[in-house]
């Protein structure tokens, strides 16, 4: 049977191609609301539990957030991948956000101490060892797990500060709102990176390794004593004595 072209109104009555990225989306918005319903009401905490959240927070994003999200551009090879992480690490750069959060925990006398880097160590490296292999896109949907849940874990965080005698509220009043278009633009660059991934991409569960990696490290940042079945001892470097 011979076909015809199709034609302008042809197209219009198909039903939309349903988007590659929506069930990761959906993966990702679940995990982000199951980390939020999981935080204990900040009336219940003491103040060392409230500390040690801002405090397990700062140690595991002042330093690595600009990190990651470099490797997700290192990665991606998308012009319109490259054009919204860049204009993202802009923004972090340019506007200090390092230095806004740094702000955040000294006015919640929540400063980061040895035990505290101690307590997320091992699972701040197995995301660290995940990233270093320049995966685009899965270090792209780590990122938008990690900015999508940062928005909405701002009311919490600032919260826990108020309640340590804080009001510096400038890097919680920042991220409430600026992360909100950063989650989107990155989706759209996952678009853009999967349309370039060779065919067929792997499996959803392969492709979110490294959300499931955060996700057990920000579980870690807000529930330390958590029993951990694949923990290992940490291993420390003793000096001295013999
Ligand atoms: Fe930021």
């Amino acid at each position: 049977m011979q076909t015809r072209p199709m034609t302008q109104t042809d197209a219009q009555l198909m039903p939309p191609k349903p988007s590659r990225t929506a069930s990761l989306q959906e993966h990702i918005d679940r995990a982000t609301q199951d980390l939020i319903a999981s935080c204990r009401d900040p009336e219940r905490l003491s103040p060392e539990e409230r500390r040690g959240i801002i405090a397990r927070y700062s140690a595991v994003l002042e330093g690595n957030f600009i990190y990651w999200m470099t490797a997700a551009y290192l990665s991606v090879g998308s012009a319109e991948a490259h054009a919204i992480i860049q204009d993202n690490l802009l923004e972090e750069v340019r506007d200090n956000h390092p230095g806004m959060l740094r702000r955040f925990a000294i006015a919640a006398h929540a400063v980061p101490t040895d035990s505290d880097a101690l307590s997320v160590y091992r699972h701040l490296e197995n995301v660290r060892r995940f990233v270093g292999q320049l995966s685009a896109v899965k270090i792209v949907l780590m990122m938008a797990f990690f900015e999508g849940f940062i928005t909405r874990f701002m009311p919490y965080l600032a919260d826990l500060a108020k309640r340590q005698g804080s009001s510096e509220y400038e890097y919680t009043d920042v991220h409430g709102v600026c992360d909100v278009v950063h989650t989107q633009e990155l989706f759209r660059a996952l678009e853009a990176e999967m349309t370039l991934s060779p065919d067929p991409l792997e499996p959803p569960a392969k492709l979110l390794k490294g959300v499931e990696l955060l996700r057990t490290l920000i579980q870690r940042i807000l529930h330390p004593r958590l029993e951990d079945p694949s923990a290992e001892p940490v291993v420390t470097t003793v000096t001295g004595g013999s």
